[in-house]
């Protein structure tokens, strides 16, 4: 069995390394002990990179064979998108994110100003934005992402931040700890006319899909495998900047919700509990969405095509859920 000997990827004990070097052995290998690579990613507090996976680009197959051990169901997307485009046409549980036709996914925009004043990469909110943790806006929520690497954009470009909740949620001041301790935030589905720039912009929201939501959910989740307390909520286009961000609140992008919304995440995405990575061809990233949040970053979509691909593995998202209908099944 090949070694899965993991290294830490920052000082704060976010993430975990693991080189692979025959993809299809190690996929065998972790389908023979499917309670590993689970483990490895709880030690990481829910993030996991693994590189040298080449072998998935030739058999996309291996992708979805290594998500079955996070959990009991890997998401089918042609059974609960519309967006066809953005289907791996052989295997469906594969979502394809990608600058190229046909599924011509725009990168976010550079931030204002494009580096930190020491030259670096911006990761704080809300010099850094797109924060945001994948289909909050369903009831249940996804469990675990795996996001793999066909071809990413060149280096320097194209990264992909990762901030750790648990972290976020222990050094959180306790007068802040007690605010949102029983407080929800309303999740919605991007694009549609809720998100925060829209709303300041005066759009008129677009009518929703019941699966878009807006689905309330709790700021801060236990995670149902290790107990740990996370914060949990995004900002800019995946809350509802109509209705919320938080029940509750003051709604709108000048009232009482936004100003903690600010604050929460400027604390969440402190460099401290940043992890950026830096994709090369053959990389992976799994991440638990019950405990972490994600972003973009830009790159150079004119003069390069990107190809990622995604799975979703659903099925244990806490006792809170417990015998809800699903929000996002098709009607
Ligand atoms: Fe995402």
């Amino acid at each position: 069995m090949p070694s899965i000997a993991s290294q830490a990827l920052t000082d704060g004990g976010f993430g975990r390394r693991i080189a692979v070097d025959d993809g299809a052995a190690f996929v065998a290998a972790m389908e023979a002990a499917p309670e590993r690579l689970p483990a490895a990613l709880g030690e990481g507090h829910g993030l996991l990179v693994l590189t040298g996976l080449h072998a998935i680009s030739d058999d996309p197959d291996l992708l979805v064979r290594l998500s079955r051990p996070f959990g009991k169901e890997v998401e089918n997307y042609s059974l609960t998108t519309p967006r066809l485009n953005l289907v791996h046409t052989e295997i469906p549980q594969i979502f394809i994110v990608s600058n190229m036709p046909p599924m011509n996914f725009a990168p976010p925009e550079r931030p204002d100003p494009p580096t930190t004043a020491n030259g670096g990469l911006p990761l704080q909110f809300p010099h850094r934005r797109g924060w945001h943790t994948d289909q909050s806006f369903r009831r249940p929520p996804p469990d675990i992402s795996l996001f793999y690497a066909v071809t990413p954009a060149p280096p320097g470009q194209g990264q992909t931040l990762y901030a750790d909740g648990v972290a976020a949620y222990d050094t959180l001041p306790p007068a802040l700890k007690a605010r949102v301790e029983n407080l929800q935030g309303l999740h919605v589905a991007p694009y549609r006319g809720y998100g925060e720039d829209s709303v300041l912009a005066g759009e008129t929201p677009k009518p929703l899909d019941p699966r878009d939501g807006p689905q309330p959910q709790p700021v801060v989740r236990v995670h149902p495998e290790t107990g740990k307390k996370a914060l949990y909520l995004c900002e800019r286009e995946q809350m509802d900047w109509v209705r919320g961000p938080f029940v509750g609140m003051e709604p709108g992008p000048h009232g009482d919700g936004a100003r903690l919304l600010y604050e929460i995440m400027a604390h969440y995405t402190q460099p401290r509990f940043v992890y950026a990575h830096e994709w090369e061809a053959g990389d992976m990233v799994i991440y638990d969405n019950r405990s972490t949040i994600h972003t973009a970053t830009w790159f150079d979509a004119e003069h390069h095509g990107r190809l990622m691909w995604r799975t979703t593995v659903w099925g244990n998202p806490g006792p809170l859920y417990e015998g809800e209908k699903r929000s996002w099944d098709a009607a």
